[in-house]
């Protein structure tokens, strides 16, 4: 019997009025090596993961997702570009965007940061092809069929380190997130850091609800978000994943947060430290306070932030 069953196994019914000696239950020592389930659920390529990813490669699943990403997600992934660039010291000379998609961040990027060296990856050969259609064949920008799980092996080590990694929308997509997130912690540059941005799977989902602040239109648009909140990691899972980048990676932190900007209050002084280093997020916000419930959707999806220590160049 687990401990757990034997904790809930009901106790011997006692004699009203009476105290009672209760043995100690007789506890099987844990297994320190047992790994840790939260994180096992992460890296064993969750079902729920490959069927939220069949919404970026099945032709008619992709009509649906990019229809909502395109209406919905242009604030998220225009303020995850320009948080990332102002969470370090410098402006980063080599980015990496894991899970580009059709590349509009790199499109972003490339606008506001010219001359860096832009490196976008997504394992959908589809949006890769997008991506580079999008980009054109520019000096500086390249996109590559590859998963950022991959980064952990010899493709990795072939792209090279990054002052900066985004990862906007793409996590809880991947087979194996806490080999991703490992890896991305390993490419950075001493003083770089990742900025991951995802939605948020609420701890208490009932599996079936979507949220009316993410602003589907229809049916379709609700099963794929379904998919995507079923596949996507809750506070908790998001924790204990930082917390174990930070055992494995040396010289690493990682910080977790919910909502606001980088999951800081909007009037808080941290976040009024990257509003100054990044005047374009005002106006980013000011056009999508005119679209009623930006706000609300800016409180679905969690924000990691994973730093390498080390001053940069
Ligand atoms: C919702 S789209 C977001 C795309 C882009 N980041 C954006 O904001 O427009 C998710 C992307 O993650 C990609 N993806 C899935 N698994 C991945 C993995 N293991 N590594 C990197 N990207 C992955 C998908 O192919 C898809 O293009």
């Amino acid at each position: 019997m687990t401990i757990r069953a034997r904790l809930r196994a009901p106790p011997a019914a006692l004699p009203s009025g009476h105290f009672a000696y209760l043995p100690v239950p007789d506890l099987e020592e844990p297994d320190i090596n047992e790994p840790n389930s939260v994180l096992e659920t992460l890296r064993d390529g969750d079902p729920k993961r490959a069927w939220a990813r069949r919404w970026f490669e099945d032709p008619s699943l992709l009509r649906v997702s990019r229809r909502y990403d395109d209406r919905e997600t242009g604030l998220s992934r225009a303020l995850c570009a320009e948080v990332g660039l102002v969470l370090g010291e410098r402006a980063p000379a080599r980015v990496l965007d894991a899970g580009c998609g059709t590349g509009a961040t790199l499109a972003h990027l490339r606008a506001h940061l010219p001359g860096a060296d832009l490196v976008g990856i997504d394992p959908s050969e589809a949006a890769v092809r997008s991506a580079r259609l999008l980009l054109g064949p520019g000096p500086g920008t390249q996109v590559h069929t590859m998963a950022a799980e991959d980064l952990a092996g010899p493709a990795g080590d072939r792209l090279g380190r990054f002052d900066l990694a985004l990862v906007h929308l793409s996590l809880g997509l991947m087979r194996d997130p806490f080999t991703a997130v490992c890896a991305l912690a390993r490419v950075l540059n001493a003083g770089g850091h990742c900025y991951i941005v995802d939605l948020l799977r609420p701890d208490d989902w009932d599996g079936e609800s979507v949220p009316a602040a993410l602003g589907a239109k229809d049916a379709p648009e609700r099963a794929y978000l379904r998919s995507q909140l079923a596949a996507s990691l809750s506070m908790s899972e998001l924790r204990a994943v930082g917390a174990e980048v930070e055992r494995l990676v040396p010289g690493v932190r990682a910080e977790v947060r919910r909502g606001g900007l980088c999951g800081h209050h909007p009037s808080s002084e941290a976040a009024r430290r990257i509003w100054l280093r990044a005047p374009r997020i005002g106006g980013l916000l000011a056009s999508a306070g005119a679209r009623p419930g930006a706000g609300e959707q800016m409180r679905t999806v969690a924000h990691m932030v994973i730093r390498r220590d080390g001053s940069t160049r």
